[in-house]
């Protein structure tokens, strides 16, 4: 078991009906931004919620931050912040307006330019002392932004979309109430199930560093997905105890917990992203796209894992090592495909120009090191996006 810190401070408010303690989590002297996406938060009521919550403390309102949301529209927010005396930040969405939040956070604090903020490539932690105290409503479940200190930020004018993280854009809290899931539609639950596997996978599925205690959690995690994603998806009316789940698995997936004391991957991430950049597929989507085809092609450095999921996972415990290892890799596409997601590029139309289109954009954002080993290349990547069409 590899050595690790553990450090998470944020406060989660679990069930429903809960947000009338917004009034006891945030200062009663706060000036207090709303941030929001579309048109979602507002038509299902949480907004009116929200600002009853909130009491008499100063409200401002800043809707239409966008899926996969932009440098040049969180600018705006953040000339409101600082036009206003803005002290304290309240996102209202999922991890697009979760992610967004975080740079309005830390952008406001930043004393230069916030383009300089990402000056240090992808996945950098931003050169910042501090950033404005936020809290977030989860209105979906899927990218753990909710109780991490990771963002994802679009630039239209650069065509890149990159990552960064702080150890000052934690939320401060969180609410997570299941019943705000009710009024996702399908595309949404199941592009959450896959990202939340998706993150439990790429820290899951490397190699073997003895760590019990984590690979039992991953698991424990994989299986409640498998088992309850598809009545999710499917079923029409949603069961409150199985979007709890989802709920609580989703935020596992990625706050922190699962990355103690292993390696971890995200190459099939961060091609994701480059996918999401060049053709809009949404973050989800790009992953199940290419999670198949990265195992397949990289199924000898990860077998000792594979062999391991497949068994304790998937309970595959009879053929050779290779059928194992098939059987397991198919399993997991049936699975993404039994929820409506599809498993390959050809999907959206892809060919082998837009492969080469993916390859040049992770050389152009120096994403040529990849995996638990810095084994990905853009050769291996060319590989795997191929393999994928
Ligand atoms: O804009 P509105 O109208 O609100 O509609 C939203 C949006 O169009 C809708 N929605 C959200 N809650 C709803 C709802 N519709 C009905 N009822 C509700 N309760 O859902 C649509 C998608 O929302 P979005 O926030 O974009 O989805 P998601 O949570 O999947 O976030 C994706 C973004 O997170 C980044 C991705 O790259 C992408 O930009 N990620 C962030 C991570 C992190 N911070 O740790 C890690 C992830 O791997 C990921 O990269
Ligand atoms: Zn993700």
């Amino acid at each position: 078991m590899q050595p690790f810190d553990f450090y998470n401070p944020t406060h989660i408010v679990f069930g429903p009906e809960r947000l009338d303690e917004l009034n006891t989590l945030v200062p009663t002297d706060a000036r207090v931004l709303v941030l929001f996406g579309g048109e979602s938060a507002r038509r299902f009521g949480t907004i009116d919620k929200v600002k009853t919550g909130l009491g008499a403390r100063t409200v401002f309102e800043f809707a239409g931050v966008e899926a996969n949301p932009t440098f040049e529209t969180l600018m705006k927010a953040v000339a409101l912040v600082k036009a206003n005396g803005i002290d304290f930040l309240l996102a209202v969405g999922g991890g697009s307006v979760i992610d967004g939040t975080k740079f309005v956070a830390a952008a406001a604090e930043f004393a230069g330019d916030p383009i300089d903020l990402f000056g240090g490539g992808i996945g950098q932690q931003l050169p910042t002392q501090s950033a404005l105290p936020y809290g977030t409503v989860l209105t979906l479940p899927a990218t753990a932004s909710e109780m991490n200190n990771g963002s994802v930020i679009t630039f239209v004018a650069k065509k890149a979309k990159l990552s960064f993280k702080s150890p000052h854009t934690f939320p401060q809290f969180s609410f997570l109430d299941p019943t705000l899931t009710y009024t996702l539609p399908k595309r949404q639950l199941a592009n959450g199930i896959v990202d939340a596997f998706v993150h439990v996978f790429e820290q899951y599925m490397t190699y073997d560093t003895g760590a019990l205690v984590t690979d039992r959690f991953a698991e424990g995690l994989l299986q409640t997905l498998i088992e309850i994603g598809p009545n999710i998806v499917n079923n029409e009316t949603p069961d409150y105890n199985e979007r709890a789940n989802f709920m609580w698995a989703a935020t596992n997936a990625l706050n922190g917990v699962l990355r103690v004391g292993v390696p971890q991957d995200w190459a099939t991430h961060m091609i994701g992203h480059e996918i999401t950049n060049l053709y809009h597929i949404d973050h989800a989507r790009t992953l199940a796209a290419i999670l198949p085809a990265m195992l397949r092609v990289r199924r000898s450095q990860k077998e000792a894992k594979l062999l391991q999921y497949a068994e304790r996972v998937l309970g595959i415990t009879t053929g050779t090592t290779e059928e194992r290892i098939e059987a397991a890799i198919i399993q997991t596409a049936v699975f993404f495909e039994s929820i409506g997601v599809p498993t390959s590029l050809a999907a959206y139309e892809l060919g082998e120009a837009d492969v080469e289109a993916i390859v040049a954009n992770l050389e152009a954002h120096q994403l040529v090191r990849l995996s638990e080993h810095g084994d990905v290349t853009p050769a291996v990547s060319r590989d795997i996006l191929l393999a994928s069409l």
